[in-house]
């Protein structure tokens, strides 16, 4: 496989070809950072939802779904600290006119130096073999602990001054260490400034008596806005939680790398309501459990590491992120947060409603704490486009391009293929896609040599191909080709719909 940024293009390019994702509003030009979800990414999209919502919605007897509305009073982000307090450290290069994320500039510059370690690390293991011990080596090879000294001493530097909002100190920061341009190489900054990230727009037919209202920039306010009602119709005890999956909207001041960070996005996000003191514990329980939902798809367990923050937020005593080894390096995917009884507290306060909780065990009232889980749905997409794609040498010499998308979450589970456009052929397997596609979203497809169209197959991700030919009109059956494996089975057509369901299960 080529050098990993030729496979992000490879896979942007991709995703239009084969009809998965558009840039919006292309005829245009394209708006930046939006785009469109096409045939078949929104079914990949919608299975993606399903898999969670399933998981933490219906397995779960102590979670229920909303689905809150995405303008929400104005109050609604002053009490949850967003007013005023969502913005990103921003940067301009003079020379480029290209503008940055001042903290991702310097995140890049720390990550470029753990890239080096990695290296020394994996060179020692392959010197050492079984007898090496990472833990050993990093705090005693000299290069290494020169550089993990140096990563120390910038994410000091820069998690201190982003903490007290200095600017100044940041901009210092990407001049002492020499942070040219990613563009162009050029070392001519502006000054650090703050940068809103809230899209706003104005409610109401008059002017003057227009209210400026958000876009939401997390889905999460709803849930918590909602936390009553829901409990109370609901009849929810504690430990519950209440999960949505809805739009979220960011003004990114950078937003590269395709489907990781748009404007336009869509959030998977449940909140956990617990005892106080029982938070941490909860924490832990959820962080187990989202690694073991991303892990049950059959993604290889060493893309996917945590990340547990040692600055947090004001309103968390805990956070961890999980993070997916993209093509452009290991970035956050997945955020699990002990959120305290901030939101609760905040939207007490703010509404003058009271937002408690009668514990009848324990006998008393109190404002519960809150675990959130939160997973970008369009990181989810490209954690698993990043996965799924591959570039095959087959024994005859020639390439196949696939994506290896898991099953349960492939757009089309089956597409029938009659060997030939005659013969009865068609009308035999029109038959049988009409049965299946009760059960599953199948496809058809008749056009060119049958090798041709399974490559076409390979390359949407469709794991399981049915082929009718003359021997179906006489016993029956029919082939099942698998994607992964190119192999094919015969078997009875009465039983192709149990072998699928089979194929698609889940450990949840
Ligand atoms: N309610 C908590 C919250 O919103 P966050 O870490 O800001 O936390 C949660 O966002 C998740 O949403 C991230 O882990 C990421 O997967 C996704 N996300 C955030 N900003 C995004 C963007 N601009 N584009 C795509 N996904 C984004």
């Amino acid at each position: 496989m080529a050098n990993k940024e030729d496979l992000f293009k490879k896979i942007i390019a991709h995703s239009k070809e084969y009809g998965f994702i558009f840039q919006s509003s292309e005829i245009y030009d394209g708006l930046s950072a939006v785009y469109d979800y096409a045939q078949n990414g929104v079914e990949l999209k919608n299975n993606i939802k399903s898999y969670w919502w399933k998981s933490m919605v219906q397995m779960n007897e102590n979670i229920v779904g909303i689905d809150s509305a995405i303008f929400m009073h104005p109050t609604v982000w002053k009490a949850s600290g967003h007013v005023g307090a969502f913005n990103d450290p921003m940067i301009d290069n003079k020379d480029s006119k290209k503008r940055y994320r001042a903290d991702v500039l310097v995140e890049d510059f720390m990550a470029k130096i753990e890239g080096k370690i990695k290296k020394d690390v994996d060179k020692a293991r392959k010197r050492f073999g079984d007898a090496f011990d990472e833990t050993e080596f990093r705090a005693t090879n000299g290069r290494v602990k020169e550089r993990q000294a140096k990563m120390d001493e910038i994410s000091k530097r820069l998690y201190g001054a982003m903490d007290a909002e200095d600017l100044t100190a940041i901009k210092e920061l990407i001049e002492d260490l020499e942070i040219g341009c990613p563009m162009s190489g050029s070392k001519n900054w502006t000054d650090v400034r703050q940068f809103d990230l809230m899209f706003n727009t104005q409610m109401g037919s008059v002017s003057e008596e227009a209210n400026t209202i958000y876009l939401r920039p997390e889905t999460a306010q709803g849930i918590f806005v909602n936390y009553l009602n829901v409990q109370k119709t609901g009849r929810m005890k504690i430990p519950f939680g209440i999960a949505q999956i809805g739009k979220a909207f960011r003004n990114e001041i950078v937003a590269r790398q395709f489907i990781f960070r748009m404007r336009e996005f869509e959030q998977m996000e449940m909140q956990f309501f617990v005892r106080p003191g029982d938070e941490l514990k909860w924490f832990e329980h959820w962080k187990a459990k989202r690694i073991a939902w991303h892990q049950a798809l059959g993604m290889p367990a060493e893309k996917y590491r945590f990340h547990d923050h040692e600055k947090l937020a004001h309103y968390a005593n805990a956070a961890s992120d999980i993070e997916f080894e993209f093509p452009f390096g290991f970035k956050e995917l997945e955020g699990i947060h002990s959120r305290t009884d901030f939101d609760l507290s905040a939207h007490m306060e703010h509404s003058g409603k009271k937002l408690q909780y009668f514990d009848p065990e324990l006998n008393k009232s109190y404002v519960p704490y809150v675990i959130e889980t939160s997973i970008g749905l369009d990181r989810m997409f490209l954690t698993i486009l990043s996965q799924a794609y591959n570039e095959e040498k087959l024994e005859d010499g020639s390439t196949r391009v696939v994506l290896n998308i898991p099953p349960v979450l492939a757009p089309t589970k089956a597409t029938v293929l009659p060997l030939t456009k005659k013969d009865g052929l068609p009308e035999k397997a029109r038959e049988i896609m009409n049965e299946l596609k009760l059960d599953y979203n199948c496809a058809y497809d008749e056009k060119d040599a049958i090798g041709k169209r399974y490559r076409r197959q390979d390359a949407i991700g469709t794991p399981y191909c049915i082929t009718i030919d003359h021997q179906t009109l006489e016993d029956n059956t029919v082939t099942i080709r698998d994607r992964d494996t190119m192999l094919q089975e015969r078997v009875a057509i009465a039983d192709l719909s149990g072998l699928i369901r089979e194929k698609l299960k889940i450990q949840f």
